[in-house]
């Protein structure tokens, strides 16, 4: 079997109104002067930011503010914040938003906490010996963020995006109210529901062992997410479904879904990530592009999972051979995509890449990964080229 490590330090506390803890929660974990961190100004909108300074003020914290995380956060504002940090001797950083404003409070915290150039964490350059502690108040289900270890930055020289893990980087705690959810466009809800089945499907597609009490909680995960995903679709206001979508973002991203196996196949999110980098797509709508091609293209050598995964999660019968078993299962997961109006290939994504613009992206995913990647198929840099073009 494969041995792991489960490290989840990351304080939930669910449910409606629970930003009104934010205060308390940030001084639970020593914060004295505070950077509240968002993106673009959804929750000023909503007027969660107001709620949130009242239950920091309510007990007497110091606080300075910087927005501007977009889609694709950038390091630009990374750097801007590490400056502002240091100016005001920031000791807690609190990040009020999706996982944009996440990943880029986590990159602030690794800066200000490490000193040099941010970036060459996320350039394989250099592996961080701390991060300032982190808060959320988390407003999208989606990038499981909250609870991971994962920090995503897009750098803007040569529109590269990378990803950088850290159990320093895990936050302190995770402010979770699914209300806060329903301002959602229901173009973000959708991609946030595909972004999690992905982070359960990532480590769900693999070679060699596994365990069968993760693959149950992976396959009930899915199925809850898929169902939940459909009703929002037809009902946003749907406040069971929102909460069951919220509390499965956070598990299907915090490790639980990968115990025991060789920690996942990941392809499909380095291809995405490639996607984002160039061309700013939404995260989820980009996986749901490339993910019925990649698909394709490896089931061949990972049939035992694939064909698990098409009867136990997208209840294909057990009739014909594995291999239709298993292209009836991929084909339901794409109806499942054009159910909640998400892509299944790059240009319903809205973008037509050249074939130049592939072979870069192919390029680029082959050198953010050293060369190749991949459980359920080790994929080299023409296999991504092949994946890419198989999604157009
Ligand atoms: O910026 P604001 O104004 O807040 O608007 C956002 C943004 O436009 C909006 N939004 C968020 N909550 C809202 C809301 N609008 C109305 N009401 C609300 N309650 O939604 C848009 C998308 O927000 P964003 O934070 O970008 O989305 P998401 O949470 O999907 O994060 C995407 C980023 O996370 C990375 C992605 O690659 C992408 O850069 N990922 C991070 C991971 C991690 N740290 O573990 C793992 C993922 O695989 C992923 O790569
Ligand atoms: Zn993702």
């Amino acid at each position: 079997m494969n041995g792991f490590k489960y490290y989840t330090p990351t304080k939930v506390v669910f449910g409606e109104n629970t930003e009104s803890q934010t205060g308390k929660l940030v001084k639970e974990f020593g914060g004295k002067k505070i950077l509240i961190h968002y993106g673009g100004g959804s929750v000023i909108r909503s007027g969660l930011m107001d709620r949130v300074k009242a239950s920091l003020d309510a007990e007497g914290l110091e606080y300075v503010i910087l927005g501007g995380a977009v889609p694709n956060p950038r390091l630009s504002l990374v750097y801007e914040g590490i400056e502002l940090c240091k100016k005001e001797n920031v000791d807690f950083l609190l990040a009020v938003g999706g996982g944009s404003a996440i990943d880029s409070a986590k990159a602030i915290g690794y800066g200000v906490y490490n000193g040099g150039d941010v970036w060459d964490f996320y350039d394989y350059k250099r592996v961080a010996k701390g991060c300032l502690p982190l808060g959320v108040v988390l407003t999208l289900s989606a990038t499981g963020s909250e609870m991971s270890d994962s920090s995503v930055i897009t750098k803007e020289e040569g529109l590269v995006k990378r990803g950088y893990s850290s159990d320093y980087g895990r936050p302190k705690f995770a402010v979770m109210n699914p209300e806060l959810t329903k301002t959602l466009p229901d173009y973000q809800t959708a991609c946030g529901v595909t972004d999690i089945c992905m982070h359960t499907m990532e480590r769900y597609f693999v070679n060699g062992d596994t365990l069968d009490i993760t693959d149950s909680l992976a396959e009930g995960l899915l199925r809850t997410v898929m169902a939940n995903g459909r009703i929002l679709a037809k009902d946003p206001s749907n406040s069971k479904a929102r909460a069951e979508v919220m509390w499965a973002g956070s598990l299907a991203h915090n490790g639980l879904t990968g115990c025991g196996t060789d920690g996942g196949d990941w392809m499909p999110h380095k291809i995405e990530h490639e996607l984002g980098g160039l061309y700013d797509v939404a995260h989820g709508a980009g996986l749901a592009a490339v993910w019925g091609s990649w698909a394709r293209y490896v089931y061949k050598d990972c049939m035992p999972r694939f064909k698990k995964f098409a009867i136990n999660v997208m209840g294909v019968a057990e009739e014909g051979t594995d291999e239709e078993i298993i292209l009836k299962g991929i084909e339901a997961v794409q109806d499942w995509y054009r159910d909640i109006k998400m892509p299944t290939n790059i240009r319903e994504l809205g973008v037509t890449p050249t074939e130049e613009e592939l072979v870069e992206m192919a390029h680029k995913c082959a050198v953010g990964v050293n060369g190749c990647k991949g459980s359920a198929k080790l994929l080299s840099e023409n296999d991504m080229l092949a994946s890419l073009k198989g999604a157009m």
